[in-house]
């Protein structure tokens, strides 16, 4: 069985003798290698020119036998799409170009033709699913159009989320039409991704977490039920939230074929939880990466271990791995996966 078919098993709930294993590396410098093609290009011209993109991508897979690849991109290319770029700040996190503050500056915003724009995305992925010869998995993905408005509405990076929580509570109409915008462009954006390759597309709501319990519904989860409803029939998306496990149960409902979970549950209880056919995907604790190889088999068996006898489960850590990860933690983990029985 190749690796494409593995994940995509696991993706659908089927039996298998092992879990299917890939990582985020969001903000993860950890590999020699990107660095060194870092000192010579920014991240956003390598997230912007497709040979470049497509060996970033292609670097982990070169060391570690990981069974799929994640497109190397970033979800703020949406914003940047719809006329709203951004910047990394030199003390670190995101600066955008500007703070979206009013209908005028929201109208501006252009949907129409997202795909077009973000044409060099698809080249990427082209490139790279030539590259894997059908043998690994390719994953695309976007930011949820809750988590991509933390970013247009705070301007950047935040540590209280107060505006986009304000804007919520005090201006709903403004909210839902931001909403509706960056729905719309993020659904073209996944079609240009399948079109381009994508066996699956992971929707990241990396702020799902700071929402209130009972507004995450009318401030996330609708507009991403609606983006996977329009989805091709069958097509695996793997629905993330970070920091918002009492929502899995909700999102088992949302037509996601997998949801990602972090570290902060018990794998084996979220099983329990959620209805036998939507798989799961987590969710060590990715600064396990950081400690040693024999720290990272103990807890990589454990969690094996937890899930032994279930269908649907995607090995993965709870959130990217981090720019402090250990090379030989990576190699610990892969092989403690690959290797299991
Ligand atoms: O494994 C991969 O290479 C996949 C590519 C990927 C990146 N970003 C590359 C990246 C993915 C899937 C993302 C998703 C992403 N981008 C998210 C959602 C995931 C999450 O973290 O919850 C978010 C919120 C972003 C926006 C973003 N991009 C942030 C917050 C940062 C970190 C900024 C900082 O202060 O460090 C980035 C940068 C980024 N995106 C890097 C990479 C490899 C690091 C760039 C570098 O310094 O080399």
């Amino acid at each position: 069985m190749t690796s494409r078919e593995r994940f995509l098993s696991a993706a659908a709930c089927q039996p298998l003798d092992r879990p299917p294993l890939w990582v985020m590396r969001q903000a993860g410098r950890y590999l020699p290698e990107y660095r060194a093609l870092k000192a010579k290009s920014s991240f956003l011209e390598m997230v912007r020119t497709p040979d470049l993109a497509a060996e970033v991508t292609l670097q982990p897979l070169r060391r570690f036998a990981l069974d799929a690849a994640i497109i190397f991109s970033d979800i703020l290319v949406v914003p940047e799409a719809l006329g709203q770029g951004y910047k990394f700040r030199d003390e670190g996190g995101i600066a955008m170009e500007f703070r979206l503050e009013n209908r005028a500056q929201l109208d501006r915003l252009n949907a129409d033709g997202v795909a077009e724009r973000l044409d060099y995305m698809a080249q990427s992925l082209a490139r790279v699913k030539k590259e894997l010869k059908g043998e690994k998995a390719l994953l695309g993905f976007g930011g949820s159009p809750w988590t991509l408005a933390t970013y247009m509405i705070e301007g950047g990076s935040s540590e209280d989320f107060s505006r986009i929580k304000e804007l919520f509570f005090t201006d709903r109409p403004f909210f839902d039409a931001l909403m509706e915008k960056l729905t719309r462009a993020v659904i073209e954006f996944f079609h240009m991704q399948i079109r381009a390759g994508a066996d699956a597309i992971q929707i990241f709501d990396s702020w799902g977490g700071i929402i209130a319990g009972q507004d995450y519904e009318a401030a996330s989860l609708r507009w991403m039920r609606e983006i996977i409803g329009a989805m091709p029939k069958d097509f695996p998306i793997i629905l993330y939230a970070k920091g918002a496990p009492m929502q899995l149960t909700d999102m088992a409902f949302s037509g996601a074929k997998v949801l990602g979970v972090d570290w902060t549950v018990d794998l084996g209880v979220v099983r329990r939880l959620v209805p036998d056919n939507v798989a799961l995907q987590g969710n060590l604790d990715p600064v396990l990466m950081n400690t040693t190889p024999e720290i990272v088999r103990r807890e990589a068996t454990r969690l094996l271990e937890t899930m032994r006898g279930t269908r649907g489960h995607i090995f993965n850590l709870g959130h990217g791995i981090t720019p402090a990860a250990k090379v030989e933690c990576m190699q610990a983990l892969v092989e403690t996966v690959t290797q299991w029985k």
